[in-house]
């Protein structure tokens, strides 16, 4: 993936024990194709060396503001000129103190301050003991932060270095990373509440055994992050997969068809958007055993009888926001041939604005995908691309369809 090619990255750090986080980030953003350069804080070489950061960032490393490499002797203004973006990870409850009261007597606050505030914007990754966190004053400065233009990215929760457990552990890595490469997609959801379900669903023919499909969740997990990338308050209900949950969405797990449906028709009532990528199993057997089911010793297999589930999205497509035109809902067809065909008539068997059709075999699993875009226009057929991509892409077509809010 290269989700942030082209983008150059200033990477501050503090003192504090996070800095060994801040190594892993580093290598992050090279891998997503960013360019980073590295600014440290004399506290900060207490914890990691620049060395160890040059040689992550392939870039020497940027400590005093009196670095004679430059030949305006400015770094904290040229430095700043050439981001895209600074991020302070880690920074600790003194350096977050000095950004709001304007410091400039080294390098990194000193750059903060002399950035230009329309164009870089500044991310702070706090990392701190959980009372210092909790402290009104950390506080206070972080609800100033955020009002002088700052994005604060959160803090974790859990064991700390110091031995206690609570508020204020630096994000990791890969979880930072997620919500850099969120900062800079187009908030074209800003707003707006989605609903996605996902994956299979489960219909058990005993507490053992039961009916499924090979459904992975990664395609409505996928839009669920390019939602939230977007700007959008995004709940997904997800039948059982074994994906992570992006950051910032809310999961629902269920396993029936019948439990989706429920699920759904809670979050629908609040939504804007309704899309179903779920795989949802079209029958289950009429009747569950309370036992396993068990061989007679007759040979002779039982008969299952099985009976229709409820269809989620015609469900919801019929209901009353959809019809007034408040909730925009999307469908997927997954076909196994005549795609163009089956897609177009299953628009408008489910009477939904628009449909995603694609090739089951080639998708159910993949990393990637190929989507087939269906309106009342016409058709309109996606490069194939990964299932980010795909979703990012996918959002983006929704978005434009919205009625004006
Ligand atoms: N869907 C749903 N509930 C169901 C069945 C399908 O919400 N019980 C949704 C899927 O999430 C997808 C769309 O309907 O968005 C198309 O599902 P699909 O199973 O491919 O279509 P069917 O209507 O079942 O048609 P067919 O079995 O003839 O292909």
């Amino acid at each position: 993936m290269n989700d942030l090619a082209g983008r150059h990255i200033v990477l501050g750090l503090t003192g504090g024990i996070a800095c060994y986080k801040a190594a892993e980030l580093c290598r992050g953003f090279v891998k997503e194709g960013a360019t980073v350069q590295v600014v440290m804080t004399e506290a900060s070489e207490q914890f990691i060396t620049p060395v160890t950061m040059q040689a992550l960032s392939g870039r020497t490393v940027y400590t005093s503001q009196w670095d004679p490499r430059e030949p305006n002797n400015m770094p904290h203004i040229n430095l700043s000129r050439q981001a895209d973006a600074i991020v302070i990870a880690p920074c600790s409850a003194d350096f977050m103190a000095r950004l709001v009261h304007g410091r400039a007597d080294e390098l990194l606050s000193l750059m903060c301050l002399a950035r230009p505030i329309a164009q870089v914007p500044l991310l702070i990754a706090p990392a701190m003991n959980r009372e210092m966190w909790a402290h009104p004053a950390t506080q206070r400065n972080m609800a100033q932060l955020a009002a002088d233009g700052a994005t604060i990215l959160g803090v974790g929760s859990g064991f700390q270095a110091c031995g206690e457990t609570g508020d204020g552990r630096m994000l990791e890595p890969e979880e930072l990373l997620e919500d850099i490469v969120a900062f800079f997609q187009p908030k074209v959801l800003s707003g707006r509440k989605v609903v996605i379900t996902a994956g299979p669903t489960f219909e058990a023919l005993d507490p053992i055994r039961g009916i499924t499909n090979h459904s992975s969740g990664k395609m409505g997990f996928a839009i669920a992050r390019a939602a939230r990338e977007a700007g959008a308050d995004v709940a997904i209900v997800a039948g059982p997969v074994s994906v992570p949950t992006p950051r910032g969405v809310r999961r629902v797990d269920v396993k029936s068809a019948r439990d989706m449906l429920a699920a759904t028709q809670a979050e629908v009532p609040q939504a804007d958007i309704f899309i179903a990528a779920a795989a949802v199993a079209d029958w289950r057997p009429v009747t569950e055993s309370d036992q396993k089911i068990k061989k007679d010793g007759s040979g002779s297999a039982p008969t299952v009888a099985f009976t229709e589930n409820p269809d989620i999205l015609a469900t919801v497509a019929k209901g009353e926001r959809a019809r007034s035109g408040a909730l925009f809902c999307v469908g997927f067809a997954a076909e196994s041939h005549d795609l163009v065909k089956h897609a177009k008539a299953k628009r408008e068997r489910k009477d939904i604005p628009l449909l995603v059709g694609n090739i089951g075999p080639l998708t159910f699993g993949q990393d990637d995908n190929q989507m087939l875009l269906v309106d009342a226009q016409g058709t309109t057929e996606l490069p194939r691309a990964s299932k980010i991509a795909c979703a990012r892409r996918l959002v983006a077509e929704i978005a434009r369809r919205l009625p004006r809010t």
